[in-house]
């Protein structure tokens, strides 16, 4: 691990937890190359830390942990000032047993900077109703604990679960353990996000003031948003000490998220002069993270999201519009060009090239393979030929529809739907199955044309499932616009549950996504995708191990 002492006093470091905690938000199921694509993107936007799974959860975790660690934990980078930079640290979550000790080291030894997040409640309510154990106990688990994680690996985090509801005198005990033992990160979790910045603060000061050697680790912070404070609780603990911060892209996580990393980052960089602190971070790679992360999880973004959000940059009232032509400061506090919200001074239209088309791929971040380039050039030809113009926002969605897709079992060819307001919507579809190469086609009755179209798919792929969440957007302005089209399916009880680090029983749901300017078509695709997934996911998990109470037992 980079030793946090070569950061200086005045370093936040940034630790992502997208492919931990907000892989555990429900739906935001991510498969092995998704996880990889992410962890990518992150070493690009210069994060230092990226958790990136809970490896006891299955193999199937434990390996997609192990592939991050042999690629991007061993990759160089380029840093903000365009200099090669060392790859990130690359972290698992472990509970303290050995058993997930041991299989995060496992997965996260590969890399060139590994590291071992483990974790055990100290609130009252977490000892004496999920871990039974006295207060003694848990100080004596954690000793040893770090201790053992310590054996494997020079860097350990530790975390006091729930530490926004602990006796603050106790969690000085169980960090002065945990210091002692080796711990070189104490991370202070507010996990059920209960606490206000005032106490939040308080508590990081008090910490760093009442726990002997705490001056000589890293204290972080790791914020739920359940009362909106995720932000606020974090910057506070920043004004406090901490100089690590756990954050999520999109502040996606479990039920209302984690704290975002975009706002915590650009907080951090428009308000340098209050916090007097600075990132790693490439600012101008947020919008792709923030694009990335929400089309392969499914997770769509409000429009009024900071940073990251359709309308964090758009002025509509006339006032404003007004201010903004006279002097742009009159309203904008950031530039959106900061965040890589790029504005494309080459049109592409239907006779633009494949050259200028790889030029502004390239311009936009987006280094695809020949083969990649030319799957997402053919969408843009048949795309030009129905709008006039192209827009970076469309090129985003067509590299998003073409290039990351889960593994395809099943191939739409073809799709015809009969509808209008005399007659039974009927669609007739045309699958390939690409283990065995056989076309099959099908016809399905509806209430409507997509349910149609769902039940002639059914009929092929025969996987149980409820639809769950239906969302069509439009991906420009226009009559001409490519429709974007987010479901949600779940899988019945019947077919089993996963468990999130913490032992609780996650649903299934699988999210799939669809662009086209049909938005029949884009339906289609969206529903392939989610099942595409589901199928993935379930041949994945034949040998998964399955965590219940804080007990594993293989299914
Ligand atoms: O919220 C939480 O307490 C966690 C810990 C595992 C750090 O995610
Ligand atoms: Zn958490």
């Amino acid at each position: 691990m980079p030793n946090p002492s070569n950061y200086g006093p005045d370093k936040v470091l940034i630790f992502d937890t997208t492919l931990r905690d907000g892989e555990q938000s429900p739906g935001a199921t991510l498969n092995a190359q998704e996880k990889l694509d992410i962890a990518r993107q992150l070493a690009r936007l210069g994060v230092d830390i990226i958790e990136a799974g809970f490896p006891a959860a299955s193999p199937g975790d434990l390996e997609a942990v192990q592939r991050i660690a042999q690629t991007v934990g061993q990759e160089p980078r380029i840093d903000r000032q365009g200099n090669p930079a060392e790859p990130p640290v690359i972290c698992g979550l472990a509970r303290a047993n050995p058993q997930d000790i041991d299989a995060a080291w496992e997965a996260v030894r590969p890399a060139k900077h590994p590291r071992i997040h483990t974790f055990l409640a100290t609130s009252p309510v977490h000892m004496e109703y999920k871990l039974k154990m006295q207060p003694e106990e848990v100080v004596a688990r954690v000793r040893e604990m770090v201790g053992y994680a310590k054996q494997y690996c020079a860097d350990v985090e530790f975390s006091p679960e729930d530490a926004g509801r602990s006796d603050p005198r106790f969690l000085y005990q169980v960090l002065t353990a945990a210091i002692a033992a080796g711990a070189t990160t104490l991370n202070i979790p507010d996990t059920v996000g209960y606490t206000t910045p005032d106490e939040f603060g308080r508590l990081i000061r008090d910490i760093r003031e009442h726990t002997p050697g705490a001056k000589d680790v890293v204290i972080s912070v790791h914020c739920h948003n359940d009362l909106g404070l995720a932000t606020a609780n974090t910057m506070a603990g920043v004004q406090n000490g901490a100089r690590q911060v756990e954050v999520t892209i999109n502040g996606i996580g479990e039920r209302a998220g984690n704290t975002s990393l975009e706002e915590v980052v650009m907080a951090l960089y428009v308000r340098q002069q209050v916090y007097e602190t600075e990132t790693n971070i490439i600012t101008q790679e947020i919008h792709r993270s923030s694009d990335m992360v929400s089309r392969y999880t499914g997770m769509v973004i409000q429009p009024n999201k900071a940073i990251v959000g359709a309308n964090a940059f758009a002025h509509e009232a006339g006032i404003h519009q007004d201010g903004m032509l006279k002097n742009k400061r009159t309203y904008e506090i950031m530039d959106a060009d900061t965040i890589g919200l790029s504005h494309s001074k080459l049109v592409l239209g239907k006779h633009s090239g494949r050259h200028a088309f790889r030029v502004r791929m390239e311009e936009m971040g987006y280094h695809l393979e020949d083969e990649e380039l030319n799957k997402v050039f053919r969408r843009f030809k048949d795309l030009a030929d129905k709008k006039k113009t192209v827009s970076d926002a469309d090129l985003e969605a067509l590299v998003g529809d073409e290039v990351y897709q889960p593994k395809e079992t099943w191939e739409l060819v073809n799709v015809q739907v009969q509808c209008g307001n005399n007659v039974v919507p009927t669609a007739v579809v045309t699958l390939r199955n690409t283990d065995s190469g056989a076309t099959v086609t099908d016809a399905g009755f509806g209430s409507g044309p997509v349910d149609a179209v769902y039940q002639g798919i059914n009929r092929i792929v025969q996987v149980p499932n409820v639809l769950t969440e239906f969302l069509v957007q439009a991906v420009t302005e226009g009559i001409d616009a490519n429709g974007d089209v987010t479901i949600r399916i779940a899988v019945p009880e019947s077919r089993g549950f996963t468990h999130t680090a913490q032992g609780r029983p996650r649903r299934r749901l699988f999210s799939g996504r669809g662009i086209d300017t049909d938005i029949i078509v884009a339906s289609a695709k969206a529903y392939m995708q989610a099942l595409n997934k589901l199928i993935d996911a379930e041949s994945a998990t034949q040998s998964t191990v399955h965590i219940a109470n804080g007990e594993r037992s293989a299914v």
